[in-house]
């Protein structure tokens, strides 16, 4: 059965969306089937029981999440779902030269969704803006062995 991706976007200048894409264009194929949807305007519904996600998302003002992911974010703290069936996976992206904030969107979704019993698969994908690598490159290697890992893991659910 082919593994159904959902990458949901948090960004401000649209890097995010550049490594979603490169995501997509890769790793879509007839066995994996990429949906890359922007943030803007979703709320807690937005996360399918049962579904797996790929939450992608920048940092920004004192550690958090761009403007356009606060509408989900927000929802996700004031309705807190059971998300005991949601698998997903983080690409954070941020700079370390915002030394005590760094990668924070990212890591506060991963622990507002954990809190909330969804489950992770594999390690937070972390990538620093100031280290002078691609991030399109860098989680997109990531994301290549993390799809695998997810492929595994819900064969063996
Ligand atoms: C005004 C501003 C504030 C930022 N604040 C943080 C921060 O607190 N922590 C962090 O890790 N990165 C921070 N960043 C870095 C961005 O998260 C990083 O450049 C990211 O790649 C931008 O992705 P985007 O284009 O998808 O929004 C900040 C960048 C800007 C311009």
């Amino acid at each position: 059965m082919a593994l159904e991706l959902n990458i949901l976007v948090g960004t401000m200048t649209n890097t995010a969306q550049l490594v979603a894409q490169e995501i997509e264009l890769t790793l879509g194929d007839d066995d994996t089937v990429v949906k890359v949807q922007y943030m803007d305007g979703l709320d807690a519904t937005a996360i399918k029981p049962g579904a797996l996600y790929l939450i992608c998302t920048s940092t920004y003002g004192q550690g958090d999440v761009p403007d356009n992911a606060k509408s989900l974010y927000d929802s996700l703290v004031a309705t807190r779902p059971d998300m005991s069936s949601v698998r997903y996976g983080v690409i954070a992206l941020g700079d370390r030269t915002y030394l005590q904030t760094f990668c924070f969107g990212g890591k506060k979704f991963d622990a507002l969704l954990s809190e909330l019993g969804a489950q992770r698969i594999g390690e937070v994908c972390l990538h620093d803006a100031s280290a002078g690598t691609l991030p399109e490159e860098v989680c997109l290697e990531w994301a290549q062995a993390w799809a695998e890992q997810a492929r595994t893991e819900l064969a063996a659910a």
